[in-house]
This record gives structure tokens, C-alpha cells and sequence, in this order.
């Protein structure tokens, strides 16, 4: 048979890209689709087929996907995990967030959308665009736009080669960061795409056993003040939720690392980064917290405290230490005879002498300053803190002149706000959370 109809062409196609998702997904244990889905919609007898392709982003215009579908321009790229499809009628491609990213853009994660630079998809997209050709060839003369089967396997071959598969695009990510020749700005681009990659648990565990961790941690040591801030942010980000990594940046002398950080003067940015870095590496976490208290950890983070004026670092602080007294309780309250696991844990987080360490090291007197800030959501931070402290600190408390007056004060504060809150209509809102913590750490001072 010299000619396909078209539908037998677009249907072999699919059978290729199923063939690819097959052995593409199949590689490597992944979490998410990094490379193609299709889907054939047979619905009302219309000869339609959606290809649903998750591309890189491009080192062309970037588009913002939204919720919805929008037309891609020709030569215009999507960030990473949008879903793309190919309206196989209108011939246009469109674009709207993925899964993924959805949920990604309304996490904490929005410091580093903007700035996510590229890697080049420009080879797939010319595939995508001659394969679109072939499925769509209405629009052109059928003879002239056949080709024969074999030339198209070809071309799946080639798309299925520039599909890279995370741990690919890991590799070549550390081999072009460990490159003496690549410049800082290369550096910094390639540690944007690592901290992007790195939120999935696999990727992270990738990172570390491809020896990233060690190229991050000689990163921090850079006499390049957003090399050290990247680096930090990446590795914070890679330890998040996942215990494996954790394990292994401590192992590594990460915590060490940035403590040290911490101690000697850095650039605002990069403290901030470092201190993500410290707070994602302990969380969850009592081992590393334990080395963390008899490396003097908390005397580092109270002279960052005092000399923070801005009060930034000061309520970043005070929430972590606040997460950490937290966790702990959460531990002890929950599942009381439990299995060996939980017993282990209960073991390890009891070798954690966080709550009398915090009185000797004067945070009892150091938390109540940041009720001094303006920041509604500050003062909220510092009184969960204060609560959260009141088994060891209420003798201090009570003594403390200057904290008593300022509960008294703040508490009257908030109360107007309330009363002006339900005029308006709105019952148990912010200030009335804050008015109750209030009351709560006045009982408990009483
Ligand atoms: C970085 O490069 C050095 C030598 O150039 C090499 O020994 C080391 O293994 C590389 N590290 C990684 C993680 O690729
Ligand atoms: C960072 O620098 C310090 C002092 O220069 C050195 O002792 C340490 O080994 C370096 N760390 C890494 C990971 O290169």
C-alpha cells in the first residue's frame, strides 16, 4: 500500500508514543511523567488526537501556563511539567499547567519560579512540529507531506533520545556545574534547574549518590556570594522531607558546614538560605538536631537573633526553634505503645535536651523581643513560640517586666481589631487566633 489514510498514520504514531512512554517510564522508577503522555479521545466520532507532551523549558520566550488552556505562539517555550497538547484540528499547540505544577505554584516555592532558566528544547520542538505535519496533513498536499514509516520511526527515535529522563538531565546538570570551564552565571542557572529537580524524593537521592552533595558543600565554601546562596538553597531543598538525603548531608559534614556559615558574617540572601538549609536538615530529624545543640547551634542562631534587626531572621528563627519543640511533643503525645520503630524514635528524640538547653542559652528573655515587631504575623510566630517554651520558661516570664506589658497591651490591641473584625461580619479570624494565644500564655503566667 503506497498511501496511509491519515487515521492509520496518526494511529501507528500513537502506538510509537505508547511504545515510548512504556519504555521511557519504565527506565527508571519515577514519580512523575518527565517525558510524554498521550491520550486518544475516540469521542464523537471526530478524528481527534491529543498528544499531551511535558516539555522542558525553552531557552526561547517562556509562557506562564494557567488553569487554562491558552495557544502557544510559534517559537514560544513552557516551563517544565506544563501540559502541552497538540489540537490535531485546529493545528495550534496549547498549553495550561500540569498536575505538578499546580500544586508546586501554590506551595512555598514561589522565590524561584521567575527566574528557572533553560535548557534547550528547541531540537524537540522541530520534531514535534514535522510529526504535527504528518498528522495533520490536510492542510498540506498528501503526497508531498508522506513519509514513509520508516523515516518517521527515525524521527520517534531522535524525540525519544532528546526526551531525557531525569536522572540524565541530573548528570549533565552536576558535569556542567563541576566544569572548570562553565562560567559563575552557568553555575548559578544550572543550580536554579537542581533546585527545581530536586524537590522529588528520587531526584534528591540522585543528586546524592551522583556526589552532588560534595559539589554543593565545596559551593558554600565559593568566594561567590549567589553561588553560596544557591548552593544552600539547593541542598535545603534536597534534605526537605527526606530522611535518606538528611542521613547523608550530615554524614557529609553539611550541618558543620553551614553552622559555620551561620557564625561568620554572610550577605543577608545567603544567611536566609542557609538558615532554610539548617531548618530543613534538622527537621524531622533528632540526630542531626542532637549535633546540632553540642555544636552550639542555638548560641550561633542567638547572636543571629540579636543582631537581626530588621526582624526577618529573628521570626525565621523563632519558627523553626518553635517546630522543633513542637515535633518533639507531637512525637511523645502520639501513639503511645506503638511498634519498635516508633519506640526508636521516642529513644532519639529523648537525647534531645532541646527545651532546657533554650533556657540556658537565654531564649527565654531573646523570643519576647520579637513581640516588639509590627509584623502581626511575626508577633504570632513569637507567641505560639512563648507558649511552646512555657514549661521551662514561666519563671522567666513572669519576671519579665517588659514581655507582661506587652501581652497587656498587644491583648488589648487585638481585641479592638476583633470588635471592628465582626462589625464588618467576620468571626474567629486572624486576630482573633492572636487574641486567644494571648489569652493562653497569660493563663499559663498566672
Ligand atoms: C568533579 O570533577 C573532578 C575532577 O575534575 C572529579 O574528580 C570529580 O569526580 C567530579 N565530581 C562529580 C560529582 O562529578
Ligand atoms: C571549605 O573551606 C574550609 C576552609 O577553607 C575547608 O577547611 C573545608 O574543607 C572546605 N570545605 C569544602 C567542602 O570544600
Amino acid at each position: 500500500m503506497q498511501l496511509m489514510s491519515s487515521r492509520a498514520r496518526g494511529a501507528a504514531l500513537l502506538l510509537l508514543l505508547l511504545h515510548f512512554c512504556h519504555s521511557a517510564s519504565s527506565t527508571q522508577g519515577h514519580k512523575s511523567a518527565s517525558a510524554l503522555a498521550v491520550m486518544e479521545t475516540t469521542g464523537g466520532g471526530d478524528e481527534e488526537e491529543e498528544v499531551t507532551l511535558e516539555e522542558d523549558e525553552g531557552d526561547l520566550e517562556v509562557v506562564q501556563p494557567t488553569e487554562e488552556w491558552q495557544t502557544l505562539q510559534p517559537g514560544q517555550a513552557v516551563p517544565a511539567g506544563s501540559h502541552v497538547r497538540l489540537n490535531l484540528q485546529t493545528g495550534q499547540r496549547e498549553v495550561r499547567l500540569g498536575e505538578e505544577q499546580l500544586k508546586y505554584w501554590t506551595q512555598e516555592h514561589r522565590e524561584t519560579e521567575e527566574s528557572r532558566s533553560s535548557f534547550s528544547p528547541t531540537e524537540l520542538k522541530r520534531a514535534m512540529k514535522k510529526i504535527k505535519e504528518d498528522m495533520n496533513p490536510a492542510s498540506k498536499d498528501q503526497q508531498k507531506t508522506f513519509r514513509p514509516m520508516e523515516e518517521l520511526k527515525r524521527d520517534m527515535a531522535k524525540l525519544d533520545l532528546m526526551v531525557e529522563t531525569d536522572v540524565q538531565i541530573m548528570r549533565r546538570l552536576l558535569e556542567s556545574f563541576n566544569s572548570s570551564e562553565s562560567t559563575t552565571e552557568q553555575k548559578l542557572s544550572v543550580l536554579m534547574e537542581l533546585e527545581y529537580l530536586v524537590h522529588q524524593v528520587d531526584n534528591a537521592q540522585t543528586l546524592c549518590w551522583m556526589g552532588g552533595l560534595q559539589l554543593l558543600l565545596e559551593g558554600l565554601n565559593s568566594s561567590d556570594f549567589r553561588l553560596q546562596q544557591s548552593c544552600a538553597f539547593v541542598l535545603g531543598s534536597a534534605v526537605s522531607s527526606n530522611p535518606l538525603v538528611q542521613v547523608k548531608a550530615v554524614e557529609s559534614g553539611a550541618l558543620q558546614t553551614l553552622l559555620t556559615m551561620l557564625a561568620t558574617a554572610q550577605p543577608l540572601p545567603v544567611t536566609k538560605k542557609v538558615l532554610f538549609a539548617v531548618a530543613s536538615l534538622l527537621r524531622n530529624f533528632p540526630y542531626a538536631q542532637r549535633h546540632f545543640l553540642s555544636h552550639g547551634g542555638l548560641q550561633v542562631l542567638s547572636e543571629l537573633f540579636r543582631a537581626d534587626r530588621g526582624g526577618v531572621l529573628r521570626t525565621r528563627i523563632v519558627t523553626m526553634l518553635y517546630d522543633m519543640i513542637s515535633e518533639k511533643e507531637l512525637i511523645s503525645q502520639t501513639g503511645l505503645g506503638l511498634d519498635a520503630a516508633h519506640e526508636e524514635r521516642l529513644r532519639q528524640y529523648s537525647a534531645v535536651s532541646l527545651q532546657g538547653e533554650l533556657r540556658e542559652k537565654g531564649w527565654c528573655s531573646l523570643v519576647p523581643q520579637l513581640l516588639e515587631s509590627t509584623e502581626h504575623d511575626y508577633r504570632e510566630k513569637a507567641l505560639r513560640a512563648l507558649l511552646a517554651m512555657a514549661p521551662v520558661c514561666l519563671d522567666q516570664y513572669r519576671s519579665d517586666g517588659s514581655l507582661l506589658g506587652s501581652l497587656l497591651s498587644l491583648r488589648e490591641q487585638y481585641q479592638e481589631m476583633v470588635q471592628s473584625e465582626m462589625i464588618v461580619g467576620e468571626e474567629n479570624g486572624y486576630f482573633g487566633e492572636i487574641v486567644e494565644l494571648i489569652n493562653a500564655l497569660q493563663v499559663k503566667i498566672k
